[in-house]
């Protein structure tokens, strides 16, 4: 099967926190699982360079703009590699390529645009244009940025999203255009009754850093119109095929961008003629300690920081078992410590340096197990509840099903004392542990999508001598 996975571009005007981290770790465990399965995947990841933020932000520091996305976006990059995450493709909004294929895209889309004067209110903030209910329900500031709306008189084009929204509608109810989880669904069904047609262009006196209107030296393209087609343009659209990738299988958003996938995009969609996306999955937020992450506040989390405290496995095991996909989700750094010492640590680490510890000593090695117990080695499908809950984007199910198995491990050790048996009857602790060691390759794979680490453990009872590691996996205090 084709898989195509989709992440949201972040913007440059600014370095990763971390709640960005929450797409592509998202996005990998699902590539990394559905690559077991056996699917050809492609996972898309990139950065989002235009607009008025990252304009102001470049001026305000004196750096002329396009090096200072070139320098951010390195910087994505840069983290997205250390997170372990295995996309296939890098998009930049300021590529050549794109940008060609973005102008095209406008061009198609040509019998549903309109040219009117907008006149209301924006947030530069949100990179959105604000109706009058949201003004008077907000009291005319942004709840996201905390900055008073602004007044906005601009003649623009505009995108018929009316042209489509019975089809929207119908395509998001009957789950054709699925959105996880259901809440969300009825929350963009009210908006999308309201939604106005959307002004997709803004004139170069107020904004020069965008893609230029085709034909229209005085507009560039809105920067949302510009972003949102990133997931096609990736693929090679609409120079190519891409028939092969799209429809998407999931694409993977923050809860404050979901009305822009779910309203704006579909109606693009609709009118390139192109199918819709299968799965809209909207996260929600990274809290840190209860409150949104905010510079003012001065509570912002550096990721590299958490990375850097524990490595990688860690920082994957807390965001995959202590982070709800869906609601939003509180980090502080003694849950992280608790989650690092008392069950990565605990459960997964001592297990692996016990038994491997014991079958060295009791002489189970490769050739032991390949006589006695040929099926350890066996390659078993996936659980079929573990793949219920993967295939249904509850990953944190599926983490949690699979520390009940590996804890079930730990419980038969302690029950079947290999140590004290090895003293009576040495061919019946070797029988003990090779039936543990198949059971802990057999649920270690389940662990592969989440944790670096698993890869290791079945190196270390896959060598001709299984021998526990140099040093403890998840020491206590950890050290590059
Ligand atoms: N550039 C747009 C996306 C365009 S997609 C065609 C954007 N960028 S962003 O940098 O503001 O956000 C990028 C992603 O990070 C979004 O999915 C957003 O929801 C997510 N998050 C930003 N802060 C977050 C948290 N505190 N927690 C979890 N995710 C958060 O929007």
């Amino acid at each position: 099967m084709k898989t195509y996975i989709t992440t949201a571009i972040p913007y440059v005007n600014g370095v990763p926190h971390l709640g960005h981290a929450e797409d592509y770790l998202l996005a990998d465990i699902f590539a990394k699982y559905r690559r077991m399965q056996g699917d050809e995947v492609r996972f898309q990841a990139g950065t989002d360079e235009h607009g008025n933020k990252i304009e102001k932000k470049a001026e305000e520091l004196g750096i002329e703009v396009k090096s200072y996305v070139d320098e951010n976006s390195q910087k994505f990059k840069d983290f997205i590699a250390k997170l372990g995450v295995e996309y296939t493709d890098f998009i930049r909004t300021t590529d050549d390529n794109h940008i060609k294929n973005v102008q095209k895209i406008w061009e198609k889309l040509s019998p549903h645009i309109y040219q009117n004067t907008y006149k209301g209110w924006y947030c530069s903030g949100c990179e959105r244009f604000i109706t009058d209910t949201e003004y008077k329900d907000n009291n005319g500031v942004c709840p996201d940025h905390q900055k008073p709306y602004e007044k906005l008189e601009e003649t623009n084009y505009y995108y018929r999203v009316s042209d489509f929204k019975d089809e929207i509608r119908e395509k998001i109810e009957s789950d054709e255009l699925k959105i996880v989880p259901e809440f969300r669904k009825n929350e963009i069904l009210k908006l999308l009754a309201d939604s106005p047609d959307v002004s997709i262009s803004r004139p170069t006196e107020h904004l020069k850093w965008g893609v230029p209107v085709p034909g229209d030296e005085n507009q560039v393209m809105y920067v949302w119109m510009d972003a949102l087609s990133n997931y096609i343009t990736v693929l090679g659209y609409p120079e190519k095929d891409i028939s092969d990738f799209w429809p998407a299988s999931v694409q993977i958003v923050g809860k404050d961008i979901l009305r822009f996938h779910a309203i704006l995009w579909p109606a693009i969609l609709l009118g390139l003629g192109l199918p819709l996306p299968k799965v809209l999955l909207c996260h929600g937020f990274i809290l840190s300690n209860g409150q949104k992450m905010s510079k003012s506040i001065g509570n912002v989390v550096d990721p590299l920081e958490v990375l850097e405290k524990h490595g990688l496995d860690a920082f994957r095991y807390f965001f995959s078992r202590h982070i709800d996909t869906f609601a939003d989700s509180d980090f502080t750094w003694e849950k992280y410590e608790d989650a690092y010492n008392n069950e990565l640590a605990n459960d997964y680490g001592n297990l692996v340096q016990r038994l491997a510890t014991l079958c060295k000593k009791n002489g189970v090695d490769k050739a032991y197990l390949k006589n006695y117990n040929p099926k350890a080695y066996e390659k078993k499908p996936l659980n079929a509840y573990f793949c219920e809950k993967m295939d249904s984007f509850k990953f944190s199910d599926g983490i949690d099903f699979a520390w009940e198995e590996i804890s079930e491990i730990n419980k038969d050790l302690e029950e079947t004392k290999p140590w004290s048996l090895a003293k009576e009857d040495k061919e019946a602790a070797k029988r003990v542990l090779g039936n543990l060691v198949e059971k802990l390759l057999e649920k270690n794979e389940m662990l592969k999508p989440f944790l670096p680490a698993a890869e290791k453990v079945e190196e270390i009872f896959k060598s001709d001598i299984i021998e526990p590691p140099k040093s403890p996996l998840f020491p206590k205090e950890f050290k590059k």
